[in-house]
């Protein structure tokens, strides 16, 4: 069953039956405003963070995606009202049709009811601190009609999140005021004139109006039947204490034929409702706002774009994949319908992997994002978490209290530097390969001798930091020289503490060898020596304790009493997707065994919706493993597909010259591929999600957790670099695809240090891989690396494949 299309013309996704089985989200804002809406235009705004400045409610977990950012219409002849979305009034599909275009950082609801077709289009104009709805009413009939529009928002208590439900005084601390067609709201005890105040604005001159939610509402109603629209009127309400809305009502007079015009402006900062509801009388700024998103997108999209024969590849990496990595960049994890604002901050190991994925398209975020998880690093080498980034922020240390002094906490240099025991054995090492990427992608190469200050005191320059990293997981390995667990790895509820893990062995070799490659760049040769043999060391701790023979693959680690975890010998947890794969991917094993270990993760983690963390699931609580063994069979991090690691596998096999298999394991994880499928998968065809139900749970296939997960990132990363196969490098770019067998070729535009590089592949012989040659401008190279082409050139480059 399918709700809806991909347009890739203009880059949407077109939801044509709006009783879609969950709620599907789009992210609005590209600075510091943003808003998680859904296609029902449910959800809620932020500025920042969605935990301390929230600007308008949700209530999450509920039959419903309520309340959000509405438009109701209603016919003054006859009393008959309808919400532009589809809900929360919800007219019967049969009389009214909906149409939602979700779109990069915009989303277009259309609404066609009895002779009326109306379209409302939100986005947050670049610069502004606002969100922006467009609104356009139609009169389709043939006789005038009277029609009154009311917007609707529920403003958010206070700055913190959970105030929202838990906290009285929030009740008596906020008050609404109506000016001019503007209410404002006002957090009453934060001083801050642009954090203490929200507002709802509108272009025209409103005929009425309600700052207070329940006289908007009415007592025993809802948001699907406004006491206030249902009479035609607002109460005119606006004062301080209880609950507060957006409401601004007027009533237009359309001919047949005719429509009309106005914008509605949601935002922070006392004043600003004043001077956008005049700014955006002029229309044609709000299509140049408009136009500004657009663009904003246009040139991030064109910095790698590909033409293949697999359609939904295509339309995952030209647009989406991109699309949600960079939002799991910019917004983190703590904003979506799961997550709502219960934490501030940066999941360390989450950043750090993100960022590999965006240097092209948004460097000066990942530059910031590298410089955040750098500031939280201690002087050990390991990561803390970043729950708020600003508390490593020197320049920021002193604005934080005054941002909201009663409530906003300033934890103590304790709290915030933990110890070893609670630290993930993973986090800090991400961060090598995404440093190095970053570099490759800007020609930045100073940023290595950059200094950045410790978490907990003293400085060193970024690539000190880097040898921090590897060097703290050389020395916190275990009995056989595998690294600890720690709290845990990037399996949260892996929790081995001194038990051993193979994935951040492996990991560790990974870092070792994109390290050791940029101590040769930079010719330095004694840490070339030492990284050389520690990675020798690692590899062989690896090859010596973590095959398992019996079962031809990889196991998961081991407990502090020396138990593996995952071997042939074991009826559940047997076979683990995070060893198999990264042994492949960082290169610390041999060909033959990684092949059997790819070999034994088709064989027993495959499904038609993707790869399984592990098979079969835990069945028996085992605290020296972890908390995984607790999690129900067949869910999140307990057997589920979980989603993240998916593109390791893409990356192991096309190392090992399998492109079949490779673009196998890729549709099957591919969103777009289940759009016809919306019974099982429920979640988005456009995004990722975190997990998707395995094989040992009864809801086998229906998807969970959209947006913000870390697979957005690692699937652009592994198709563009490895799959295709165009990858940045300190003196040129690779490429050197691994493709199926059946792909006649394909084409990869590539800007690079503002080169533009139009790449044709070609594959006469149907192989995977294997460069025959590659022509530069009709020029011969030797190898697979195109030399770096000057600024501002365009370069036809043409591969051979055989
Ligand atoms: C989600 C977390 O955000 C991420 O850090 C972790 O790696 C995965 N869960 C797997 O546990």
């Amino acid at each position: 069953m399918k709700y809806g299309y991909f347009d890739n013309d203009n880059r949407e996704y077109v939801i044509t039956r709006p009783d879609v089985p969950a709620p599907w989200t789009n992210y609005l804002g590209t600075e510091k405003f943003c808003t998680v809406i859904s296609h029902n235009a449910g959800g809620y705004s932020f500025y920042n963070s969605p935990e301390y400045n929230r600007v308008t409610k949700f209530r999450p977990n509920a039959t419903f995606d309520r309340p959000g950012h509405y438009v109701y219409l209603r016919d003054d002849e006859t009393g008959d009202y309808w919400s532009i979305s589809w809900q929360p009034v919800a007219k019967s599909l049969d009389e009214a049709s909906y149409e939602v275009r979700h779109g990069l950082s915009y989303s277009k609801f259309k609404c066609d009811y009895n002779g009326i077709e109306a379209t409302k289009t939100l986005f947050v104009p670049k610069g502004e601190d606002a969100e922006v709805w467009d609104v356009v009413i139609k009169n389709t009939s043939d006789k005038p009609r009277t029609i009154s529009a009311f917007s609707y928002v529920e403003f958010s208590f206070s700055h913190i999140q959970s105030d929202n439900q838990n906290h009285q005084m929030s009740l008596y601390s906020a008050g609404t005021s109506y000016n001019d067609g503007v209410i404002e709201y006002d957090l009453y005890y934060n001083t801050n004139d642009f954090e203490g105040f929200y507002y709802l604005a509108s272009t025209f001159d409103p005929d009425s109006y309600d700052g207070q939610r329940d006289s908007f509402l009415g007592a025993y109603r809802d948001e699907a039947n406004p006491l206030a629209v249902e009479q035609g009127k607002c109460f005119n309400t606006a004062q301080t204490c209880y609950n507060h809305c957006g409401s601004l009502h007027k009533q237009f007079v359309i001919q047949p034929g005719q429509e009309v015009h106005f914008v509605y402006i949601l935002g922070i900062g006392k004043g600003n409702g004043e001077r956008l509801r005049a700014k955006y009388q002029n229309l044609a700024e709000v299509d140049s706002a408009f136009a500004g998103i657009k663009a904003h997108w246009d040139e991030r999209c064109a910095k790698f774009q590909v033409k293949s024969p697999n359609e939904g590849l295509d339309t995952m990496i030209n647009a989406w994949t991109l699309y949600q990595a960079e939002t799991c960049v910019v917004w983190s994890r703590f904003a979506s319908f799961i997550e709502v604002g219960g934490r501030t901050g940066l999941g360390y190991r989450d950043t750090a992997q993100d960022a590999i994925s965006v240097p092209h398209a948004n460097p000066a975020m990942t530059r910031k994002r590298i410089v955040d998880l750098l500031r939280g690093q201690v002087k050990a080498g390991y990561g803390l978490h970043l729950f708020d980034p600003d508390w490593f922020d020197p320049e920021k240390a002193d604005v934080k209290p005054s941002k909201s002094p009663t409530v906003v906490p300033t934890p103590s240099d304790e709290d915030k530097i933990h110890g070893i025991d609670d630290t993930c054995s993973d986090d800090h090492l991400w961060l090598v390969p995404t440093i190095c990427k970053y570099v490759m992608e800007t020609g930045e190469h100073d940023f290595f001798n950059e200094e950045i200050p410790y978490a907990d005191g003293g400085v060193a320059t970024v690539y000190d930091h880097m040898k921090a990293a590897l060097d703290f997981s050389a020395e916190y390995v275990g009995q056989t020289g595998i690294c600890k667990g720690l709290r845990a790895d990037w399996n949260d509820c892996l929790n081995l503490g001194g038990g051993e893990s193979s994935m951040v062995s492996f990991l560790h070799f990974w870092a070792l060898q994109e390290f050791i490659d940029l101590a040769k760049f930079l010719g330095k040769d004694e840490d070339v020596k030492k990284y050389t043999i520690m990675a020798a060391n690692v590899r062989e701790a690896c090859e010596t304790h973590l095959w398992d023979d019996e079962g031809g693959w990889y196991i998961r680690g081991l407990t502090k009493h020396g138990d593996k975890i995952g071997t042939a010998q074991q009826s559940q947890g047997r076979v683990h997707l995070e060893s198999n794969t990264l042994a492949v991917l960082s290169g610390a094993v041999s060909q033959e065994r990684g092949k059997k270990a790819m070999d034994a993760v088709d064989e027993n983690l495959f499904s038609e919706y993707g790869l399984h963390l592990n098979s079969p699931s835990f069945s028996t609580p085992n605290d020296d493993i972890g908390f995984v063994t607790r999690v129900y069979q067949g869910v999140k991090e307990n057997g589920a597909i979980f989603s993240h690691p998916n593109p390791w596998a893409w990356v192991a096999e096309a190392k090992l010259g399998r492109g079949d298999r490779a673009m196998k394991f890729y549709d099957a994880l591919n969103p777009y591929n289940q759009n016809d499928m919306i019974e099982k998968r429920y979640a988005e065809p456009y995004s990722y999600v975190q997990f998707i139900m395995g094989r040992d749970h009864q809801d086998h296939g229906r998807a969970n957790h959209p947006w913000l997960t870390g697979t957005s990132g690692w699937a652009y990363f592994a198709v563009t670099n490895f799959i295709l196969g165009v990858r940045t490098g300190f003196d040129g770019l690779t490429i050197d695809p691994c493709i199926p067998t059946n792909w006649p070729g394909f084409e990869v535009t590539r800007q690079w240090l503002g080169a533009t590089y139009n790449i044709k592949v070609v594959n006469p012989d149907s192989v995977s891989k294997g460069v025959k040659s590659i022509t530069v401008n009709g020029e011969a190279v030797n190898g697979v690396s195109v030399p770096i082409q000057p600024a501002d050139s365009v370069n036809e480059v043409i591969v051979t494949l055989g």
